[in-house]
């Protein structure tokens, strides 16, 4: 194998993309890719694409373009460039990249990416002359087997806190959604598996670990005793292995939270108090059209039981407007039940119809529409992360300090909450978790202070029953 080959990854969408992106790096290294991180000078550039919502795959093309740049400024340099794109574009359009996008060598779905090494060689024409390739097969054998793991240091230098993939694909088929075309049917890694992955990063000093999958907890995967073991089985064994001081899993849906995911929010300290739960709408009518699969009122009683488990917990959600169909009422509906549940902060999207979707081809509404609800929306979420956010001042909250911040001097944590937290301490201690009196909420994060000496791992017990006003705000 020739000396070093730099290697950028352009990561789009998701927290499984970041992972995927991780995990491709360290498939290419043992043949001599390092990473870098920017797209000047890099002989392979990876860009790992999402397919989610319209805007997603235009971001794609556009980012094509400027690689093309890249790849002819090299090309008069006698440099070869290869363009890759991985990801939910790559396995959604395949061979259509290829034609509209001259400037890619390979295209590869999110199933492939353990054979990366060999179709890097073919496309870089080591063994014969250089080829464009597609590769969006779903393989038989399981990507997880043959994807490399990183080094210590490569894993302690992308942070405290990292992703591990447990579940891949869905079987929900939401009308609105790609997922279950682009991703395919619903995996789940062996427990034996995730526990080795996680031990490895909790030996490296990573702190927190996030569990992730496109319906988390749809989790069946086999355990040691041979038996579909369930997520929150997975969580209880996840939070025995020293050092890992906070678990979180993401994204679930309402209908497989079950008994034992609720008896984890209620027994594990280390799981944090924030659960991600899309509802998508308020409207019955609409939730049936989207396949959701469950009612308004059937989310509330799963918020109320996660509630009763673990009074503190903060939640968010996805919603979509402008579905097919969506009247003013429908989307009022959405406007209320918002208004209800009191969330600490939600995400909201004007419906996109996808190709190959059911709602694709039903009566869509009109675009102007579907931006003044979004805008609405977001306004009525907006002020409920600023009510959440307010009432963490003068409060103290533990915050695993995770990197620099801006200013010198300055460390950025995150809260139980997910909200980032800006203090000034000592570069040294990014790896704690340290109790920080809140003093000032800004728009995008909370200020404070240290309150005490560092209590790493330390569960937040005093805020368990600190903050009523999370839970007063539920329906
Ligand atoms: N249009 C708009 N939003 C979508 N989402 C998924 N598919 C679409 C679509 N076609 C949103 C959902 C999902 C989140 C990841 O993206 O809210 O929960
Ligand atoms: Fe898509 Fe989630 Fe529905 Fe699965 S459950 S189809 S990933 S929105």
């Amino acid at each position: 194998m020739s000396g070093p080959r730099k290697l950028f990854v352009k990561s789009f969408g998701c927290q499984m993309n970041v992972y995927d992106s991780h995990r491709m790096a360290d498939t290419l290294a043992p043949e001599g890719f390092v990473e870098t991180d920017a797209p000047e000078g890099a002989d392979l550039v990876i860009l790992n694409t999402c397919h989610i919502r319209e805007k997603a795959a235009e971001k794609m093309y556009s980012e094509l373009g400027r690689m093309r740049k890249l790849k002819q400024e090299a090309a008069h340099e006698g440099r070869k460039v290869l363009i890759a794109v991985a990801g939910c574009v790559a396995q959604a359009e395949g061979q259509e990249i290829i034609r509209r996008a001259p400037a890619v060598d390979l295209v590869v779905g999110p199933q492939s990416y353990h054979r990366l090494p060999h179709l890097v060689a073919r496309a870089a024409g080591e063994r014969a002359a250089g080829e464009r390739i597609v590769d969006t097969e779903f393989p038989v054998e399981d990507k997880f087997d043959f994807l490399a793991s990183p080094s210590r240091e490569k894993t302690r230098a992308r942070g405290v806190s990292a992703f591990i993939t447990v579940q891949e694909g869905c079987d929900k088929f939401c009308t609105f959604c790609v997922v279950p075309y682009t991703r395919g049917a619903q995996v789940s890694r062996p427990v034996d598996k995730i526990i080795a992955e996680a031990s490895r990063l909790a030996d490296a000093g990573v702190r927190e670990v996030t569990l992730i999958g496109q319906n988390v907890n749809a989790y069946h995967g086999e355990g040691p005793d041979g038996r579909a073991w369930t997520l929150g089985r997975l969580l209880h064994r996840v939070a025995d292995i020293d050092g890992l001081a906070r678990i979180r899993y993401t994204t679930s849906h309402p209908c497989d939270v079950d008994d034992s995911l609720i008896a984890a929010h209620r027994d594990l300290a280390e799981l944090m108090p924030y659960l991600h739960l899309p509802l998508q709408s308020g409207a019955d009518r609409i939730l049936a059209a989207m396949n959701r699969r469950h009612t308004r009122a059937d989310y509330l009683r799963v918020v109320d039981r996660m509630r009763a488990a673990r009074a503190d917990l903060a939640l968010s959600s996805d919603f979509i407007v402008g579905f097919p169909g969506e009247t003013e009422q429908d989307f009022r509906a959405t406007v209320d039940v918002v208004e209800d549940i009191g969330y600490a902060g939600a995400f909201s999207f004007k419906y996109s119809p996808r190709p190959g979707t059911p709602a694709a081809t039903m009566r869509q509404v009109p675009e102007e529409m579907k931006a003044e609800r979004l805008h609405r929306l977001q306004a009525a979420i907006n002020r409920q992360r600023a009510a959440f956010n307010a009432a963490c001042q003068g409060r103290t909250l533990d915050v695993l300090l995770d990197k620099p911040g801006k200013r010198a001097g300055q460390l950025v944590g995150r809260s139980p909450y997910l909200q980032p937290v800006q203090i000034m301490a000592p570069a040294s201690r990014v790896g704690e978790i340290v109790a920080v009196r809140i003093t000032e909420i800004g728009s995008n994060s909370l200020f404070g202070t240290l309150a005490s000496a560092a209590t790493p791992g330390a569960p937040a017990a005093a805020e368990r029953s600190a903050m009523p006003v999370l839970a007063a705000q539920g329906a």
